[in-house]
């Protein structure tokens, strides 16, 4: 069965990206496209895409339509352009007065209206173009009220009206809360009872609750994170409105795109290696480290690699305590890419200052950067505090470049420690979140890498997985199915 799928996200590889949304984004659409389906992902056209090379084609029927919120009117224009390598098709929503602003994520006082209005525009849009999504597919609480307004606003549409919502959780930290009197932002037809009654009677509304409630169903991205939102723990709040959908619930592990990450043909390496041309990675390493000033007194000196948004979600506290003493008394070296809090930016930046030559911090956003610290180094520093899924550790794997992760989300669901006696599994992952348990983490991994037939083992097994999206979107596929044969004539 073919299916018509309206994706909504705020993100999108390669054209706007700030973290693992946009993969996930790009990806799953190319996959589901490649399989026969009707899937088009609906985004901002932000004022950061760099339009060079990219061919934007406008959209007849969605040419300066416009979106009415409360007192507040924005004109529209869609455009589609080719994901690339692919003929999926991502529409373009360009409206300047929203998304021409610093960065795609703003602390603006309009922030919540910025991706109601995307919202809004995605629907506007098939319903324009006389277009009939079987499902509508919500990425986080940007696309959140989706939900809500399939089942008032657009309750009676042609185009919308028997379409089937699915909303997936990729991050439960992010809720896009706004002021309850702000209310009327939603637009016309939305009645106030249906609004989630306790929060609005403390002075709030939440997006991300609202797709919670409304969504026919709702995904997360592990297993394991799955379960873990449904405890006060992971939950944020969020907990009790979960439980209550909890049938509805599932965990769908994200898959990662090879074409894209594989040392074997990665554009951003000048040298290219996998399982069986072992050295060349050696080689790479030592191009990396005297390109970036790194020194190494021998090729077994490891290299601890770090990329990700600088966050407290991401284990930053524990490295605080315990890099600066690995690296004065063990012979190691890193490299740390990445932006975000100030206080997380200063502990690279300290490691940098104080170990010239053996510790390596980029600050900012740098995709060849984070390719490069992905195949170069030895060992990948992951030790979230939470993780809905993680999409840095999948793509380690793969690089032979053995993943330190803590037991949590998708770590848990995509890592397995390594057993010396009968020489299974892939990394390194603990429990706790204190500072024993990274310490003897980092001593476990620099005692198997000294070992090197040990840790060529490692490496291989790492190698091997594989969590091709191929296999991961039949689980979307299943479930938009089971929903899309409940929809009503
Ligand atoms: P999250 O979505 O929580 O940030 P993921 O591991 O799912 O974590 O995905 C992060 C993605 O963003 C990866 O593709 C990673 O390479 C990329 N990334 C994060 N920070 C940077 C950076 N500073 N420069 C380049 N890429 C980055
Ligand atoms: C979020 C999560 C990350 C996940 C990504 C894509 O940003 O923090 O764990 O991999 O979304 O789903």
């Amino acid at each position: 069965m073919s299916l018509a799928i309206c994706a909504i996200a705020s993100e999108v590889s390669p054209l706007a990206k700030t973290g693992g949304l946009a993969d996930v984004a790009s990806a799953l659409t190319r996959e589901l496209h490649d399989g026969g389906h009707d899937a088009r992902l609906f985004v901002p056209l932000y004022a950061q895409i760099d339009r060079t090379g990219l061919t934007l084609h406008a959209v007849p029927n969605l040419h300066g339509f416009s979106v009415a919120l409360g007192e507040h009117h924005y004109r529209f224009d869609a455009y589609t352009a080719r994901l690339p390598g692919s003929r999926a098709l991502v529409y373009l929503l360009d409206c300047p007065a929203l998304f021409a602003r610093d960065s795609l994520y703003t602390s603006d006082a309009d922030e919540h209206r910025r991706f109601i209005a995307l919202t809004r525009a995605a629907l506007e849009s098939c319903r324009h173009m006389n277009w009939r999504p079987d499902i509508v597919h919500c990425h986080d609480w940007h696309a959140a009220f989706a939900p809500l307004l399939i089942k008032t606003s657009y309750a009676d549409d042609p185009a919308l009206g028997t379409a089937r919502s699915v909303l997936t959780i990729h991050n439960i930290g992010y809720q896009g809360v706004f002021a309850a009197s702000a209310a009327s932002d939603l637009g016309i037809g939305v009645p106030a009872d249906r609004l989630e009654p306790t929060d609005f009677a403390a002075g709030q509304i939440n997006s991300l609750k609202h797709g919670i409630l409304y969504a026919d169903a709702i995904t997360t991205v592990s297993p394991t994170y799955a379960r873990e939102i449904l405890t006060p723990e992971f939950g944020m709040g969020l907990e009790s409105a979960l439980a209550a959908r909890a049938a509805d619930l599932t965990g769908i592990l994200n898959g990662v795109d090879y074409s894209e990450w594989d040392p074997r043909w990665d554009r951003h390496l000048p040298i290219h290696y996998g399982p069986f041309t072992l050295p060349r990675k050696a080689a790479l390493k030592q191009r990396f480290l005297s390109d970036n000033g790194l020194t190494t007194a021998n090729d077994r000196t490891p290299l601890l690699g770090i990329v990700g948004r600088m966050t407290g979600q991401k284990g930053y506290d524990l490295l605080r305590g315990v890099l600066p003493e690995l690296l004065a008394s063990r012979n190691v070296r890193l490299a740390a890419l990445g932006s975000g809090e100030a206080e997380y930016e200063q502990i690279f930046r300290e490691l940098a200052d104080a170990f010239p030559g053996r510790a390596l911090y980029r600050h900012g956003y740098d995709e060849a950067m984070a390719h490069w610290i992905e195949a170069a180094s030895d060992i990948f520093l992951m030790p979230s505090r939470y993780e809905p899924c993680g999409l840095n550790q999948m793509y380690s794997l793969r690089y032979g470049t053995i993943p330190i992760v803590r037991r949590t989300g998708g770590l848990a669901d995509s890592v397995t420690h390594f057993d010396p006696l009968t020489e299974r599994g892939d990394g390194i992952v603990f429990n706790d979140f204190d500072s024993n348990a990274i310490r003897w983490a980092l001593d476990t991994a620099l005692e198997w890498y000294a070992d090197a037939t040990l840790w060529e083992k490692i490496m291989r097994n790492a190698m091997r997985a594989d969590f091709s999206w191929a296999g991961q979107a039949k689980h979307y596929v299943r479930l938009f199915e089971r929903l899309a044969a409940t929809k009503r004539a």
